[in-house]
Order: C-alpha cells, then structure tokens, then sequence
C-alpha cells in the first residue's frame, strides 16, 4: 500500500493578525453577536489583505520573494465601527483604510501580479475588514460602535488556510515587518 502523495498545492493569503488582547475583544464581539451562527475564534480573526487561493508548493520561493520585497513603515490601525454584508452574510469590524494600509495592499498586489500570482479581487476596491461572524442571518437590530483598543501594525504575514470542522485553521507560514 502506498502512503497519500503530499498535497500539491496550498489555499494561501496573506494578512495582519491583531494582538492577543485585540484578538480577544474582538473574539468577545463574535461571540457576543455570533449565536447561532458561526463566530470567528480569537486566535483565527484576522484581516485579509490579498487572497490567493490554491498556489503550487513549488511557486512558494517565487511567492516569499515577491512578499519580501514590500517596504513599508509600521502604522496604527483602529477598528471602530460594525457592519454586516448581506451578500454573504458577515458581521464585520472595520474603520479607516490609514494611507499606509492602502499603500502596503497596494504594493504587495503589484509586487504579486509582477511575479505572476493572480490575487482575487484586486479589481475590486479593498475594504479592510475583520470577520467576527459568519453565516449571520440577518443584521443584527443595532450594532454600535465598538471600543476597541488601537492595533499597531507591525508585520504582515503568509498564511495557509485549512479547512477543519470549526471552520478553518490557519498555518503561518511567513511573517513580513513593517518597519521605517
Ligand atoms: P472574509 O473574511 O471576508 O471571508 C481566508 O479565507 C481569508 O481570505 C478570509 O479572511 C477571507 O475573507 C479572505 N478571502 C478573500 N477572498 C476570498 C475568496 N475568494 N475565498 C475565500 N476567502 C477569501
């Protein structure tokens, strides 16, 4: 009997993971709005800055040497408000796009498409949002404003998504600074 063959490819994204005393607030506000649904653990919340999808093992160099070459400084991020998209049913947090934000999505999809990965929505405008929920409903009655503390934005990183029973487990598998 032979073993199974390694998977070819990975479900990759790259992102910026909150510290543990944001992840728990936030994780706080799945919970707290998530009954019934499906709110997001602390330790999974995460934003999104380009989604890849399934990549080929054997593009990985290609792919850490694109992310290396991303300069940009370290800047604050706050997340002040809640929405939720009915098109896919999310409750989300979110605030401002900081000009560095913009600029760092910015660079990473040029530095990406330059090395030939297709990012999914770069035609689309980025809308930095943290998942807290998914398969919401309906929106919730009110959603005020949260009071969460400010996320100093230090690194991004390039993560493997897994598909578990809990939803997804995400895999570090490279972490980029942010630095002047
Ligand atoms: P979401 O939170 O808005 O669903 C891992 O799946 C991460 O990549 C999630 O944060 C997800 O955003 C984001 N993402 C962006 N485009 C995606 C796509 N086409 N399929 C799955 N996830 C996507």
């Amino acid at each position: 009997m032979s073993a199974d063959p390694a998977p070819a490819t990975a479900r990759l994204f790259f992102a910026l993971w909150p510290p543990a005393g944001l992840a728990a607030q936030l994780g706080e506000l799945a919970r707290r709005h998530g009954a019934g649904a499906r709110p997001t653990r602390p330790a999974t919340i995460h934003l999104t800055l380009a989604f890849l999808g399934d990549v080929g093992l054997g593009r990985l160099p290609a792919l850490l040497a694109a992310a290396g070459r991303v300069r940009g400084p370290a800047f604050a991020l706050g997340l002040d408000r809640l929405a939720y998209w009915a098109h896919n049913r999310i409750l989300w947090a979110g605030g401002g796009t900081p000009p560095s934000l913009a600029r760092l999505v910015g660079d990473l999809q040029r530095e990406l498409a330059a090395a030939g990965f297709a990012v999914d929505g770069a035609d689309r405008p980025f809308v930095p949002h943290v998942t807290l929920v998914r398969r919401l409903p309906a929106a919730p009655a009110s959603l005020p404003s949260p009071e969460l503390a400010a996320w100093p934005v230090t690194a991004f990183r390039l993560v493997r998504s897994q598909r578990a029973a809990a939803g997804a487990d995400y895999a570090t598998l490279a972490e980029f600074p942010l630095a002047d």
